[in-house]
C-alpha cells in the first residue's frame, strides 16, 4: 500500500510538471505565432518619419513665387483664422495683442500706429515684403529673434501663400506679384535629399527599440542598418523575446 501511495503521489507530481511544462510549451507556441506582430508595428516606425523627410524635403522645392502663383486669397481668409485673436485686417481695425494688419504688405515693419512694438522688431528693420512675411510666418521667431508675437508659425507652404495673397488683398497698396522663375533648377534638387532619407531612417528605426520595453535592441538594430525595411520583418528574433515573457 505504501509504496502504492508513494507511487500515485509520483505520478500526481509528475502529472502536474507535465501540466506546467506542457503549458510554457504550448504558451510559447501561441505566443510565436503572435510576434509576427510585433516587426508590423516596427515596420510603421520607420516610416512614419519617411514621410516627414519626404514632406520636407518637397516643400522647399517650389519657391515661394510660384505658390503665391496659384494661392487663393479666400483660403487665405479661412487661415487667417488662427491669427484673428490678435489680429484684424479690415481697414481702420483695432490693435489687440498685436497689431491692426490691414496693408501689412509692403509696408515698413512696425507701421502701425499706436502699437507698442517689441524692440526686436523695430531693431529688424526693413520692408514686409512677400520673401520677408513668408519667412516670419513660417516662424516668426527665427526671423525676428525676441519678437513677441508668441506663435509658432504656419508650417505648409500652400497655406502661407494663400494667407499672405490674402494679406495682400487687405489694403491699399496691393504690391505686384513677386516673379516666377523657370522651375527647371528644382527637379535635379528633388532627388539629393530623398537618397539621404534611407540613411536618416537607420538611426530613427533604432530609436524606438530602444525605448521598446524588451530588451532585444541589438539583434534588431545590426540587420536594420542594412535595409530598414526589408529586415523589419526578419526580426524573427521573436525567439529572443519569448523568453522574457515566461
Ligand atoms: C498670440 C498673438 C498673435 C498671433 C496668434 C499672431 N500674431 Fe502676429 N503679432 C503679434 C504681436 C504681439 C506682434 C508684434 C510683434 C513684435 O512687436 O515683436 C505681431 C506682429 C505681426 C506682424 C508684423 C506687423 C508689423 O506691423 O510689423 C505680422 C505681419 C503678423 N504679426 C502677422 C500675423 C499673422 C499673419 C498671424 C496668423 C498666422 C499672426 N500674426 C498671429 C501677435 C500675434
Amino acid at each position: 500500500m505504501d509504496s502504492f501511495e508513494i507511487n500515485k503521489i509520483a505520478g500526481a507530481v509528475l502529472l502536474a510538471l507535465l501540466v506546467i511544462f506542457g503549458t510554457k510549451t504550448m504558451s510559447n507556441i501561441v505566443f510565436k505565432a503572435h510576434k509576427p506582430e510585433k516587426p508590423g508595428y516596427m515596420v510603421e516606425v520607420p516610416d512614419a518619419p519617411d514621410q516627414g523627410a519626404d514632406k520636407a524635403s518637397d516643400e522647399p522645392q517650389v519657391p515661394f513665387a510660384t505658390l503665391l502663383a496659384k494661392a487663393s486669397a479666400e483660403k487665405g481668409m479661412g487661415v487667417a483664422k488662427k491669427c484673428s485673436a490678435c489680429h484684424t485686417f479690415d481697414k481702420g481695425g483695432k490693435n489687440k495683442i498685436g497689431p491692426n494688419l490691414y496693408g501689412v504688405v509692403g509696408s515698413k515693419l512696425g507701421a502701425t500706429d499706436g502699437f507698442a512694438y517689441s524692440e526686436a522688431l523695430k531693431a529688424k528693420g526693413g520692408t514686409w515684403d512677400y520673401d520677408a512675411l513668408d519667412q516670419f510666418l513660417a516662424n516668426p521667431k527665427a526671423f525676428i529673434d525676441g519678437t513677441k508675437m508668441s506663435f509658432a508659425g504656419i508650417k505648409k507652404d500652400g497655406q502661407r501663400a494663400d494667407l499672405v495673397l490674402y494679406l495682400r488683398q487687405q489694403g491699399d497698396t496691393k504690391p505686384p506679384l513677386p516673379e516666377v522663375k523657370a522651375p527647371a533648377v528644382a527637379a535635379p534638387k528633388a532627388e539629393a535629399p530623398k537618397a539621404a532619407a534611407p540613411e536618416a531612417k537607420a538611426p530613427e528605426a533604432a530609436a524606438p527599440k530602444s525605448g521598446a520595453p524588451k530588451v532585444k535592441a541589438p539583434e534588431a538594430t545590426e540587420p536594420k542598418a542594412d535595409a530598414p525595411e526589408a529586415k523589419a520583418p526578419e526580426p524573427a528574433a521573436p525567439a529572443a523575446e519569448t523568453p522574457k515573457q515566461q
